[in-house]
């Protein structure tokens, strides 16, 4: 079937995204996880290195079914240069699922390439990173942990 795109601001990555990233292994076989900057979220946490560096930790069971880059510009121009087949995304909820809707259609016109939007599995939909960097940020306790445990760590420095 060819690599899939996955590309994602990923700041932090959490167990939502892994689940993703298990799924779209086990369709496509080959997948390019894509580091990328989203304009409606400029400040971050970590650093595009960092965001990459977390994901290649996170992701070691999978082998070499799974690459992680870092890109800029557009998401097309990214898969188009890796000869992506798909680009894979994810939505958690409808107001998600709008926003991924029209993203995918608007890569479609611009590029030829298809999107596949995949959900994670029920324990992990309501995963978010904007809400795990804002527990992080006030030092918020977390009583299941919701990212990797080399992401829970980094968050853990950032704070100190
Ligand atoms: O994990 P995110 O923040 O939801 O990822 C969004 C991301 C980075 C995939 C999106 O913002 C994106 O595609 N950025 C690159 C710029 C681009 O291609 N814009 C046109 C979208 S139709």
């Amino acid at each position: 079937m060819g690599v899939a795109f996955y590309p994602g601001s990923f700041d932090p990555f959490h167990l939502g995204h892994l689940d993703i990233v298990e799924q779209a292994v086990g369709m496509f076989g080959e997948l390019v996880i894509g580091v990328m900057h989203n304009p409606a979220k400029p400040s971050g946490m970590f650093t595009a290195d960092e965001r990459a560096d977390l994901i290649r930790q996170s992701t070691t069971h999978l082998g070499k079914a799974v690459c992680v880059e870092k890109f800029s510009g557009l998401t097309v121009d990214a898969a188009a240069s890796i000869k992506a087949s798909f680009i894979v995304k994810s939505a958690r909820t409808g107001a998600d699922f709008e926003i991924e809707q029209q993203m995918a259609q608007t890569n479609r016109a611009a590029s030829g390439i298809n999107t596949v939007v995949l959900f994670s599995s029920p324990e992990h939909q309501f995963i978010s990173s904007t809400y795990i960097r804002q527990f992080a940020q006030q030092g918020g306790a977390m009583r299941t942990p919701l990212a990797p445990s080399c992401v829970i760590e980094a968050l853990a420095k950032k704070k100190s």
